[in-house]
Parts: structure tokens; C-alpha cells; sequence
């Protein structure tokens, strides 16, 4: 059977060898690394040259909650040290002073030392300093674990505290020349073959009389990995493709924008819950951009002070400093009131996928920074049913048939509705849409019918590619994206 130089390589390092058996971690070859030499040994293995066993070892190290507590300290290490110095803590001050969690923890923890909370509060027990002490040589654990030296002690003081101490396993080979290995003779080593044929060679016809290496068509080589669109770019693709397709216009957008803009010209009254600082991203910047078209906001004053037609409006003193704030947008829906006061003769069709930003905080469900998929319709005969039928069809083209539009609120629109998918069993709000109210359209000079949307794009994909958490969409880690994009 034809061997590969690598093979011969590992071939002659075991036969060299005194020991019967080797680890493959062991094995030190010029010219080879990790990697050539596994799949050598591996070759060898499966032409019986060798047999191989695996084993497994594991070393710990900390993990992201270890090594918050290598400097803070652990929970329950600094709760019992609160509980000595004063005696006894109501929970709700220790809770105070190491926040709800750490004191979950703590809590937890303490009971194995017999310490449990009466009446509400923690109280210091006779044998403290014994605790204390015991638990001072458990952080003292923490340090070595860092240092990589994990012993049987420290280990099991961490058990089933998985974010403290993380197992890292870690795979080797033990080789050992099978009887086949140990009889095979080569005549020649690696290096009296030809590799390859030089002009110098054919000139001198050194050549002559060698024998040429083979190509070994079976040799493992190193997966290559196309490059591959990230899977939320893809989904965005996909997106504006089935907008694109149904005759509709990419509409541009900025970033940071007006209130004017963002709020006021979507008839948000200016003392709009949603306005304060806990939704809205406001800018301290000195520098404006320039406000275009200014002159829509006397309109949009006019209806929110006196309404427009025979609606009454909001009926307060219109601020025109609030509307010259800087935000990062909300939404995307100041893109389709600017687009449609750019473009105001029908019909019109826009649409954008594009970030948003919104002062939440993050968790799985939720993020501060994130993509709606915008769009409306402008024209003469665009109604309720023309919206339906879009959504319909968009999210036909996504895979999601089953819809619900249920009644909603938004100031911009009347009526307004959430578009409710029903997708393996669960339910998923996907966004809100409506027809833009007169005081929206009006001091736009818009004179017909707009429907709009706004959907979430995260939330979609997280349904899609069957995410538990909303953040692993942004997750870069290339061996993950690789994983998922074989999934999807
Ligand atoms: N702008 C709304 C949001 O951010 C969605 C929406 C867009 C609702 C257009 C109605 C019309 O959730």
C-alpha cells in the first residue's frame, strides 16, 4: 500500500522510538504540525499500520462568573463577611448592598454552611469564623484555578456551579505499531523522491533514473470554507429582493434625525411617553446637521395645536425647540414620511430594511440596536385590504402563512394593526402597520391613502433560525456562523 511522505514520517518516528506506545500530542516532527501529523496517524491507522486509542483528559478553568468573583469576590464570601461585621442583615440591605442576584447566590450557598435566613434577615451563627475561613480558602481556590492548577478540592467546591468553573476537555491518541507497522520495510526514505521536475533538472536530466513521488489522491487535506453572507445579511437580502420584486423603491435614511422628523411630522405629541429618555437615544451634539425642509413643520404644529379638518389635533402650544432635537430614530417610519415628502406624486411605493435604535436594555428577547423591515404605499386606492394582502404575500415568501392582524395603536395610524404570525405552534408578534392618520398626511400634502409598516427583523430571524437568544444573531464566532450557515 502506497504511503504518503507525512506517513513515512510518522512511520519512521515510531519505529525510532523506544517506547512501545506514544501519545500523538508527543510526536515532534520537523516539517509537520499538529494537524498533518493527526491525519497521518490516522491514515496509518486505517491501512493498519498502527492501532490508536483515544482519551480524554480535563483540565478546568474559570468561567465568566469565576472570574468576576477572582476580583469581587464570591457572593457568599462577601455576604458572610457583611453578616460578622454587623451582626445580623435584613436581606432586603444585603440585597441592597450586593445587588439581588449575588445575594440569590449567596443565599444559596450559605445554607450549605447551615446558615438560612429567619424573620427575613441573616444573622451571624457561633461557628462564623469557621465559615468565614472556609470560605475564604474557596476564593482561595478561585486564584489557582486562574493559574491553571486545579486540584480535587478546589474542583468539588465549584461543583454545579457551571459559569464559576468550566470543564475544558481535551482529546490525545496513545499509537502503537501494529504488527503489519512493525514489518514494513521502506527502501527509501521521503527525500530520494521526486517531488517535482525543475527547468534544471530537465536541462541537466538529473532526473534520470529517479523515481517520482505519487500523487496520493486519498490524502486528507484541510476543509476549504467558501465565504458565506452572515445570516442576518442574508435574511436582509432575501427581504429586499421580495420588495424589490413587487415594484417597490429602496428609500435612503439617516441614522440621527429630528424630532421633528422621528416624532413630530407622525403626529407624536411632543409629552409622548415614548419621547423620555428611557426609549430614545437623544444627541448632546453642538453641531446640527441642516433641518431639511423646515417649512413642513409649521403645518405640522398647525395640526398638532388645532388638528387638521374636523379632527381637533393634541390642543397643546406646539414646542419648535423640542422638534430641533437630535435622536438616533426610533424607526424607520421617519424614512417613509420623509421619502413620501420628497416623492409626493402617486403612487408610491418605498421600502427599507434598516437599524434602529432604542434605549432598552439587553437581554434575550430585546436589543438596543436593531432592524425593522419599513415600508408603505401611497395611492389613490391603497386601503386596509391592499395592506393585508401585502403582508400576506411578504411572509408567504418568508415561509410564515399563518397571520393574524389584530387591533392596535400607534399616533401615526388609523386604523393600526399587529401583524401576529403562528410559527411551529408559538405565536410571534411581527411588527405594526396601519393607514397614516390626515395630521400625518395632510402637512405632509399628501392626498391619498398611506399604508404602512414597520417589522421587526430580528425577531423573524430568531424564528427562523431557531434561536433561543436574540443576541446570537450578532454572535461572530466563526466556527458558530459555520455551524449555523450548514443549519440554514
Ligand atoms: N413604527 C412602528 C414601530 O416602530 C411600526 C409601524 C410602522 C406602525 C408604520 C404603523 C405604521 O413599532
Amino acid at each position: 500500500m502506497d504511503l504518503s511522505p507525512g506517513e513515512i514520517k510518522v512511520l519512521d518516528y515510531l519505529k525510532r522510538n523506544k517506547t512501545q506506545k506514544v501519545r500523538e500530542t508527543g510526536i515532534e516532527i520537523e516539517g509537520m504540525n499538529r494537524r498533518e501529523i493527526s491525519s497521518s496517524v490516522s491514515w496509518l491507522e486505517a491501512k493498519g499500520y498502527v492501532h490508536t486509542e483515544r482519551i480524554t483528559s480535563s483540565t478546568w478553568k474559570l468561567g465568566p462568573e469565576g472570574m468576576t468573583y477572582l476580583s469581587e469576590g464570591l457572593p457568599e464570601l462577601r455576604a458572610i463577611k457583611i453578616i460578622i461585621d454587623q451582626g445580623s442583615i435584613p436581606l432586603k440591605d444585603l440585597s441592597a448592598k450586593i445587588g439581588p442576584e449575588k445575594t440569590k447566590i449567596a443565599l444559596a450557598q450559605l445554607a450549605k454552611f447551615g446558615i438560612k435566613p429567619s424573620s427575613g434577615a441573616l444573622a451571624a451563627p457561633p461557628n462564623s469564623a469557621d465559615i468565614l475561613s472556609r470560605i475564604e480558602e474557596r476564593q482561595s481556590f478561585l486564584g489557582k484555578l486562574k493559574d491553571g492548577l486545579s486540584d480535587s478540592n478546589a474542583i468539588s467546591a465549584f461543583r454545579g456551579r457551571e459559569n464559576v468553573l468550566q470543564e475544558v476537555k481535551s482529546y490525545d491518541r496513545v499509537i502503537e505499531l501494529s504488527d503489519a507497522g512493525i514489518n514494513l520495510q521502506f527502501d527509501h526514505g521521503v527525500e530520494d523522491l521526486l517531488g517535482e521536475v525543475t527547468s534544471d533538472m530537465l536541462l541537466s536530466r538529473s532526473w534520470q533514473g529517479k523515481e517520482f513521488r505519487r500523487y496520493d489522491l486519498n490524502a486528507p487535506v484541510e476543509n476549504a470554507y467558501t465565504a458565506y453572507l452572515h445570516p442576518l445579511t442574508s435574511l436582509i437580502q432575501k427581504i429586499r429582493r421580495i420588495f424589490l420584486d413587487m415594484g417597490f423603491t429602496e428609500m435612503p435614511g439617516h441614522y440621527i434625525e429630528y424630532t421633528g422628523w422621528n416624532m413630530d411630522a407622525l403626529f407624536i405629541p411632543q409629552d409622548h411617553p415614548a419621547r423620555e429618555m428611557q426609549d430614545t437615544f437623544y444627541l448632546k451634539s453642538e453641531v446640527k446637521p441642516e433641518f431639511e425642509h423646515p417649512e413642513i413643520m409649521k403645518a405640522v404644529a398647525l395640526a398638532h395645536e388645532k388638528g387638521v379638518k374636523s379632527y381637533r389635533g393634541w390642543g397643546y402650544k406646539f414646542n419648535m425647540e423640542e422638534a430641533h432635537r437630535l435622536v438616533l430614530r426610533t424607526h424607520t417610519t421617519v424614512s417613509t414620511i420623509r421619502s413620501l415628502y420628497d416623492n409626493p406624486n402617486p403612487p408610491v411605493a418605498v421600502f427599507s430594511v434598516e437599524r434602529v435604535f432604542r434605549h432598552e436594555s439587553v437581554d434575550w428577547k430585546h436589543l438596543a440596536e436593531l432592524h425593522q423591515v419599513e415600508g408603505a404605499v401611497y395611492a389613490k386606492d391603497a386601503n386596509l385590504s391592499t395592506l393585508k394582502g401585502l403582508m400576506r404575500h411578504f411572509y408567504h415568501e418568508l415561509g410564515f402563512d399563518d397571520l393574524d392582524f389584530i387591533p392596535s395603536y400607534y399616533p401615526y395610524t388609523e386604523p393600526s394593526m399587529d401583524v401576529v404570525a403562528t410559527f411551529n405552534g408559538k405565536e410571534i408578534e411581527l411588527g405594526g402597520s396601519g393607514i397614516f392618520r390626515p395630521e400625518v398626511t395632510i402637512p405632509a400634502g399628501l392626498r391619498y391613502p398611506v399604508i404602512a409598516w414597520g417589522l421587526g427583523l430580528e425577531r423573524l430571524a430568531m424564528f427562523l433560525y431557531d434561536l433561543k437568544d436574540i443576541r446570537d444573531i450578532y454572535n461572530s464566532d466563526i466556527e458558530w456562523l459555520r455551524h449555523f450557515q450548514a443549519k440554514i
